[in-house]
């Protein structure tokens, strides 16, 4: 059945084909939580972050939603039907039998969260406590999609315990160092045990048959094994950027354009004998523009290689950010219209354009690209 506004399909197999039907996040109630053990891993030692937390200030907030919603205006008038997701109160404590943190996170980034795959939407274990909780957000649409898509597969992982066994201590201490934090990736240390399977959305990219899936921080190799179970009509492979020493979320280290194009970030190079699968299968890996910023915005968890996590709208048509001079043209000489997009002023809410969406619908079937 084709795309049609007025029902909804859940389906979509890869990050490319034509974007028809999407969730866009809020900025809404926002916090920067407490210190945890895979938060506290992420946060760069010279982050203005570390050491505070609580509600983000009202006015940054302000600003963030009024991009997204602009965001979510434009997607409408070119046709893409948006949806948006309902915040909980974020103020309240996360706790479980296994845990108690004292606030919880947001809900800008859907992409965290919802893992997309044909006519199913799996809700990922995530692997911080203050973030548990995340997928009530998103429940009302998933229930709206259940009732009206009789094809829509809702799936939720298994929630992981999140104990201390959940982390490694050693990520724990106050100053590691780069040297150190690369050293460990290297050798595929993580701050994330073997305990349980653990994995966020955002680490998995969709390349119909194949989903290839960053072993870093938010997912470890349990996590992966896990996917390889549920979706067992795909090929599940895991991936490495030794370069990145906080490494989390695939979307600003490697960003699938087309069929047979991605950008690579040149400080985070997929290693040779991994980059051999997409090379025999001609795929081209080209090194990303350099981020247009030296720094990221304040209060911000990402790198500023937000630069390329971008949201393609069809192989023609790509979002960027639109301070991001230099990765808008060279999406121009990558034969792409680019479509800039102002979001820069929301990136401290959790991440890019490809963060704060996540696909309901894109035409296109499952096709091998790796046969
Ligand atoms: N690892 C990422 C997060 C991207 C959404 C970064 O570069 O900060």
């Amino acid at each position: 059945m084709n795309w049609s506004p007025d029902t909804t399909q859940v389906k979509s197999w890869n990050e490319w084909d034509t974007l028809r039907h999407v969730i866009v996040g809020k900025a809404d109630d926002c916090h920067i939580p407490p210190e945890e053990p895979a938060l506290d891993a992420k946060v760069p030692e010279d982050s203005d972050m570390r050491g505070q937390w609580g509600r983000r200030p009202q006015e940054t907030i302000d600003r963030a939603n009024e991009l997204l919603d602009n965001f979510a205006d434009m997607l409408r008038k070119r046709g893409v039907r948006v949806d948006r997701p309902t915040p909980t109160d974020f103020s309240l404590p996360a706790t479980t039998p296994d845990f108690h943190t004292d606030s919880q996170f947001g809900c800008m980034p859907p992409r965290d969260v919802l893992l997309t795959v044909g006519h199913e939407i799996l809700e990922a274990t995530m692997s911080y406590r203050c973030r548990w909780f995340e997928y009530l957000c998103y429940r009302p649409l998933m229930q709206q999609y259940w009732e009206e898509d009789v094809n829509f597969r809702h799936e939720a992982a298994p929630k992981p315990r999140l104990t201390d066994a959940d982390y490694h201590a050693d990520y724990l201490s106050e100053k590691i160092g780069i040297e150190k934090r690369l050293k460990w990736t290297a050798e595929k240390f993580f701050v994330t045990t073997e305990e349980e399977p653990l994995f966020d959305a955002a680490d998995v990219l969709r390349f119909g048959k194949d989903l290839i899936v960053q072993h870093g921080f938010t997912t470890n190799m349990k996590g992966i094994e896990w996917l390889r179970r549920h979706f067992p009509d795909h090929r599940v492979r895991a991936v490495n950027f030794p370069g990145d020493p906080y490494p989390i979320h695939i979307d600003a280290t490697f960003t699938p354009l087309r069929p047979g194009l991605i950008l690579n970030n040149p400080n985070r190079r997929l290693p040779d004998e991994q980059r051999a699968y997409f090379n025999k299968n001609d795929w081209e890996i080209v090194d990303a523009a350099q981020p247009a910023h030296n720094t990221p915005p304040p209060l911000c968890y990402s790198s500023t290689w937000l630069s390329m996590n971008v949201l393609v709208l069809d192989p023609k048509t790509v979002c960027v950010e639109a301070s991001e001079v230099y990765q808008m043209e060279q999406m121009d000489k990558l034969g792409m219209e680019v479509i800039p997009v102002e979001l820069r002023d929301a990136y401290a809410f959790g991440g890019g354009l490809h963060c704060c969406t996540a696909d309901v619908y894109r035409d296109g079937d499952c096709e091998d690209y790796f046969p």
